[in-house]
C-alpha cells in the first residue's frame, strides 16, 4: 500500500490550471445557440485556421463532433469502414448506427498504423442496389487503442488521392492530431487539408476540461450545426468553456513533448528489463501499451495489483493495459510508475 496515487488511465483525466480557470472565469460570453457568444466564436475560427478548413462548430465531446462529421458523409444504409480498433467504431457506443442508420466496417490494422491499401480493398464505394455502398473512411491520428501511433502524412495522401475522385469521403479523427504535430513536426493544417472534416479535442492532453470542434467547409459545418442541436448538443454560454480551449491552444501543446519523453523513458525503463512486454520503438507519443500477458499476468489482474500499490491504468483487452502520460505527471511520477511495473512484472516472471 502507498499514499502516492500516479493515474495513468488516460490524458482526460488532468486538472484545469488554475490559470486557465481565471481565463474561463473571465471570458466574454454570450448564447451559442444564437451564434451570439464570441469566445466560441473565436476558438471554432482559430482552429479551422489552424486544420486549414473554412469553418469550425463547438461540441462537448469528441464523440460527438466525430459522430456529426460521420453523418455529414454517410446516410442511413449506408457505410463507413475504419481500422478494428478505431475509436468511433469501438468506443462510441455504436453511435453511428444508433443515431443515424450507419452500417460499419473494419479491417485489421496491427497498432492502428494505417497502410492505405487495406481501406482500399476494404471499400465499395457504388456498390448498386444489393451490397452496401461505403461513404467514408475514418483515419484516427494519432491512435488511441493503437498505442498512440502516428499515421504517416504520405499513407494518408495516397488514400486521399485514391478515395477523393470516387467520392469516398475521409473524416479524421484527430482527438490527439496535437501530439501527431508535435511528435512529428508536421503541421497541423497538412494532415487536415486531406480530410473532408476532421474532429479535434481539447479535453485530453491540451488539459481543458470540456470542449471538442469539428472543422469542414462552411456548408458542411453549417448542416453539422442543425444537427448538433437536434442531437442536444446546443450549448448556450458556452464561451466559458472555450476559453479554457483557447488558453490550452496557447499554453498546453509544445509541452506534449514532455509526456512523449517521458512515455519513452517509461517503456525503456521497462524494456531494459522485459524486452517482450514493450518495445519503445513503437512509442511514439504519450501513450504506452505494456503486452503484460508476455509476463503471465492477465491484464485486469495486473490493473488491479498495479492500483493497490498506487498505479492506475486501464486494461485494453486480456493481455495489454494502456498508460498515458499528461499534464499532471512529472518525472517522479514516471519513474514511480516504471518501479511499480518492473516489481510486478518481475513477480510474475519470477526474475
Ligand atoms: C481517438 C479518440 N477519439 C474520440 C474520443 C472521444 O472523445 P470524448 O470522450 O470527448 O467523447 C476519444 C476519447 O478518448 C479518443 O481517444
Amino acid at each position: 500500500m502507498t499514499d502516492r496515487i500516479v493515474d495513468l488511465r488516460s490524458d482526460t483525466i488532468t486538472q484545469p490550471v488554475v490559470a486557465m480557470r481565471m481565463a474561463m472565469a473571465s471570458a466574454e460570453v454570450g448564447d451559442d445557440v444564437y451564434g451570439e457568444d464570441p469566445t466560441v466564436r473565436s476558438l471554432e475560427d482559430r482552429i479551422a485556421d489552424l486544420l486549414g478548413h473554412e469553418s469550425g462548430l463547438f461540441t462537448p465531446s469528441g464523440s460527438m463532433a466525430n459522430q456529426l462529421g460521420i453523418r455529414l458523409h454517410v446516410g442511413p444504409g449506408q457505410e463507413l469502414i475504419a481500422d478494428e480498433l478505431a475509436h468511433v467504431l469501438r468506443a462510441e457506443m455504436g453511435a453511428a448506427a444508433v443515431f443515424s442508420g450507419i452500417s460499419s466496417r473494419s479491417w485489421s490494422a496491427p497498432r492502428g498504423l494505417l497502410d492505405p491499401a487495406d481501406p482500399l480493398r476494404l471499400m465499395q464505394p457504388d456498390a448498386g442496389t444489393y451490397q452496401v455502398s461505403t461513404k467514408a473512411i475514418v483515419v484516427e491520428n494519432t491512435h488511441n487503442f493503437g498505442g498512440g501511433t502516428v499515421q504517416p502524412l504520405e499513407a494518408i495522401r495516397t488514400l486521399r488521392e485514391a478515395t477523393q475522385p470516387l467520392g469516398v469521403a475521409m473524416h479524421l479523427d484527430g482527438a490527439r492530431l496535437w501530439n501527431a504535430h508535435v511528435a512529428t513536426g508536421i503541421e497541423l493544417a497538412a494532415y487536415g487539408q486531406l480530410f473532408d472534416t476532421v474532429s479535434v479535442c481539447l479535453s485530453k492532453g491540451l488539459g481543458a476540461p470540456v470542449g471538442s470542434v469539428l472543422v469542414g467547409s462552411r456548408a458542411h459545418i453549417e448542416e453539422a450545426r442543425v444537427w448538433r442541436k437536434r442531437y442536444g448538443g446546443g450549448m448556450r454560454q458556452a464561451g466559458i468553456l472555450a476559453a479554457a480551449g483557447l488558453w490550452a491552444l496557447d499554453h498546453h501543446i509544445k509541452r506534449l513533448a514532455d509526456d512523449h519523453a517521458r512515455a519513452r523513458a517509461f517503456s525503456e525503463a521497462v524494456a531494459t528489463r522485459f524486452p517482450g512486454v514493450i518495445d519503445p520503438a513503437h512509442v511514439e507519443t504519450n501513450i504506452v501499451i505494456a503486452d503484460v500477458g508476455q509476463a503471465g499476468w492477465p491484464a485486469a489482474d495486473f490493473v488491479s495489483v498495479a492500483g493497490e500499490r498506487g498505479l492506475r491504468m486501464y486494461a485494453v483487452n486480456e493481455t495489454s493495459v494502456r498508460l498515458v502520460w499528461h499534464l499532471d505527471v512529472d518525472d517522479a511520477d514516471t519513474a514511480f510508475a516504471a518501479g511499480v511495473m518492473n516489481i510486478l512484472l518481475a513477480k510474475a516472471s519470477g526474475r
